[in-house]
């Protein structure tokens, strides 16, 4: 019976040697140790053993249990570790602690920049005004002094939701913020103003938002992009309080050695028109340089009279310019559409 009991347990420290897995170590315990495994069915023999020997007999039944369990145990925990439990991660609770801050988001770059400027102007006394991003013919174009057969309203250039051939006053996407202007003015005159010059205050409002035109995207074109318009009606508004609020703005946001160039152009909505560019110092190690931004003029007659407001009494000036060709003119962005592809990795680095 004792060679019996050395050579299960040389037997099974042998097959234990060689099991790898939870699933080998079950049927290895249930072999040897199970209700009908060898050790077991040893015992039965037990009542057989002389009496005399039953003494030396349990007690290696004792030693052989007790040896086949610590081994059982040991293999276990070696057998765990190894094999990652299918029930969930293996959590190493030694492991040092990750010091990792949140990746926290920020504000979209056109945003900051359009809020920067409304802020810049509200310094200046201007009030933000907001209009529709979808429009009618009549404020992006009849009342802004642009006529039927103008270029600017070839359906080819615009978004127009209504066919502008058949349907009277089509409603399109706003191809411009000056169509804010109209809805300012409009506004003013239904609640009575105007009609005391002597009382009336001036108006004075900037108003950002996107419009959107159905040009071919590339590097400096989009299908739709953000301006801000600026209007000041007041009496006896002129040429030069336009150039000097250009260029406040211009040295509030780009600092003391930004200047402003007017260039004599065209617009429908102003007379005389200009388009203005600013002078700006974009970092302390590098030269001014010029970056064209947009149009301004004083307001045209026809506008005001459109608007029911007497141009005999009121005069005003307008201006309007891009965002994202300010931003990236600012930032140093080549390429429009990186402004709208929401790659983080461009995102991240302004
Ligand atoms: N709306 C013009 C454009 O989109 C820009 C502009 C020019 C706005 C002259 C104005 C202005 O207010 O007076 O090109």
């Amino acid at each position: 019976m004792l060679d019996l009991l050395n050579q299960i347990e040389q037997s099974a420290l042998a097959d234990l040697a060689s099991v790898g897995d939870p699933d080998a170590l079950e049927k290895w315990r249930i072999s040897y140790l199970g209700g009908s495994g060898k050790v077991k069915t040893a015992w039965a023999g037990f009542k057989d053993v002389p009496k005399d020997q039953k003494a030396a007999v349990g007690a290696r039944f004792k030693t052989l249990n007790a040896a086949l369990d610590q081994a059982l145990a040991a293999k276990k925990t070696q057998v765990e570790s190894a094999a990652p439990k299918t029930t969930g991660p293996v959590i190493d609770m030694t492991e040092p602690a990750l010091i990792r801050s949140w990746a926290v988001g920020r504000r979209h770059i056109i945003s900051r920049v359009r809020d920067e400027l409304v802020d810049v102007f509200a310094r200046m006394g201007f009030d933000v005004a907001d209009g529709p991003e979808i429009e009618d013919d009549e404020h992006n174009f009849i009342k802004l002094n642009i006529p039927a057969d103008h270029p600017a309203r070839d359906p080819a250039d615009n978004f127009y939701i209504d066919d502008p051939r058949t349907t009277p006053k089509p409603r399109m996407l706003r191809s411009q913020t000056s169509t804010v202007q109209i809805r300012v003015m409009e506004k003013a005159v239904a609640g009575g103003w105007g009609k005391n010059p002597a009382s009336d205050q001036p108006i004075k409002v900037v108003s950002p938002g996107r419009v959107y035109r159905p040009d071919t995207v590339d590097a400096t074109h989009s299908f739709m992009f953000h301006q801000i318009e600026g209007l000041y009606i007041d009496r006896g508004v002129t040429m030069a309080d336009l150039k000097t609020t250009l260029l406040s703005f211009a040295r509030a946001y780009f600092g003391p050695d930004a200047e402003v160039r007017l260039r004599p152009s065209f617009f429908p909505f102003t007379e005389p028109s200009a388009e203005f560019d600013m002078k700006i110092r974009l970092r302390p190690d590098q030269p001014v340089r010029w970056m064209e931004l947009g149009g301004c003029g004083m307001v045209d007659p026809a506008v005001f009279e459109a608007c029911g407001i007497d141009p005999e009494t009121w005069t005003g000036f307008a201006f309007g310019f891009g965002i994202e060709r300010l931003a990236m003119g600012k930032y140093g962005i080549p390429d429009i559409r990186m402004l709208f592809e929401n790659d983080l990795r461009f995102l991240q680095q302004l």
